[in-house]
C-alpha cells in the first residue's frame, strides 16, 4: 500500500471503514486533528493549572482563568472525539507487536479519554462549588456554572480528585510520549508515523 501524498485520501477512507486495517494505514484527518489539538491543550493546561495554584496574585488567577477555559475547550473536543472514535474504527497495531504490549497501550487510550472527561469536569465542579467563585469563558462569553451543592464539603472531593488524576495524567502522557518514541527510534514499526498527516 503506498504512503505517498496522493494515496492519502484513500488510505485515511479505508482507516476508516476497515476493521483489518494494516499498519501502514493511518488514522484519518479528522482523528489526527482532534489527537493532536487536545494533545496541545492538554500540554498547555497543565503548567497554566499547576502556576495558578501555586502562586497568588492577578497574573496567577489570569492562568486560572485560562487554564479552565482551555480545559472546558478540552471537555467538548473530548466528547466530539469519543463521538468519532465509537463510530470509526482506527488502523490496527503491527502485527508484530507483543499482545501484552498491544493490551497495554489499549488500555492506555481508555485512561486517557476517562482522564479527559473526569479531569475537566471536576475542574468544573470544583470552580462551581466554591463559596468565592471566578467567572471564566470564552471572549465575552461566560461559561455557566455547573447546578452543584456548594461549599467545601463538595469543592473538596472535586479538588482531590482533580489534582490527583492530574499527575496520574502527566505521567500517562509522558509514558505515551516516551511510548511513540521508542516505536519510532528503536522498533521502527511506523507507529508514529499514523498519526503524522505527512508522508515518509
Ligand atoms: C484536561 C483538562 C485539565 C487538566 C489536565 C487540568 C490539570 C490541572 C493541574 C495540573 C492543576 C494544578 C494542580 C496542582 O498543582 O495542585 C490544576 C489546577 C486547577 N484546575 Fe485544572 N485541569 C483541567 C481542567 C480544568 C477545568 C475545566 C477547570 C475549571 C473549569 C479546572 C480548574 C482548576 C482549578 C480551579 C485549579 C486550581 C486548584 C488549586 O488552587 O489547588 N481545571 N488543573
Ligand atoms: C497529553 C497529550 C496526549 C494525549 C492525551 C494523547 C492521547 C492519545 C490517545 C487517546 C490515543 C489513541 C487514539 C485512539 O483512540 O486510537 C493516542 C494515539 C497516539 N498518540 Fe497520543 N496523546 C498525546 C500526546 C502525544 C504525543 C506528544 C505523541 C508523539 C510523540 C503522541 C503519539 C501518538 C501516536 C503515534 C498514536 C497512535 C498509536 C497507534 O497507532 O495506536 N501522542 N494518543
Amino acid at each position: 500500500m503506498g504512503q505517498d501524498a496522493d494515496t492519502f485520501g484513500s488510505i485515511d477512507q479505508f482507516a476508516d471503514s476497515t476493521r483489518a486495517a494494516s499498519h501502514t494505514a493511518r488514522y484519518s484527518r479528522t482523528a489526527m486533528a482532534l489527537h493532536w489539538g487536545i494533545a496541545a491543550l492538554v500540554l498547555s493546561t497543565i503548567p497554566l493549572g499547576w502556576y495558578g495554584a501555586s502562586f497568588e496574585g492577578d497574573t496567577a488567577q489570569s492562568a486560572t482563568n485560562l487554564h479552565k477555559s482551555i480545559g472546558i475547550a478540552i471537555l467538548l473536543l473530548t466528547s466530539v472525539r469519543i463521538g468519532w472514535r465509537l463510530t470509526h474504527t482506527p488502523p490496527a497495531l503491527p502485527d508484530g507487536m507483543a499482545p501484552a504490549l498491544r493490551r497495554i497501550a489499549e488500555a492506555t487510550y481508555v485512561l486517557f479519554y476517562v482522564l479527559l472527561l473526569i479531569l475537566p469536569f471536576s475542574g468544573w465542579w470544583m470552580s462551581s462549588a466554591v463559596p468565592e467563585r471566578h467567572p471564566f469563558g470564552f471572549g465575552p462569553f461566560d461559561v455557566p456554572f455547573l447546578p452543584v451543592p456548594r461549599g467545601f464539603a463538595s469543592a473538596g472531593p472535586a479538588h482531590f480528585v482533580h489534582i490527583n488524576l492530574a499527575w496520574v495524567m502527566v505521567g500517562l502522557a509522558a509514558l505515551h510520549i516516551l511510548a511513540a518514541l521508542k516505536h519510532q527510534f528503536v522498533d521502527r514499526d511506523g507507529v508514529l508515523a499514523r498519526m503524522l498527516p505527512i508522508s515518509r
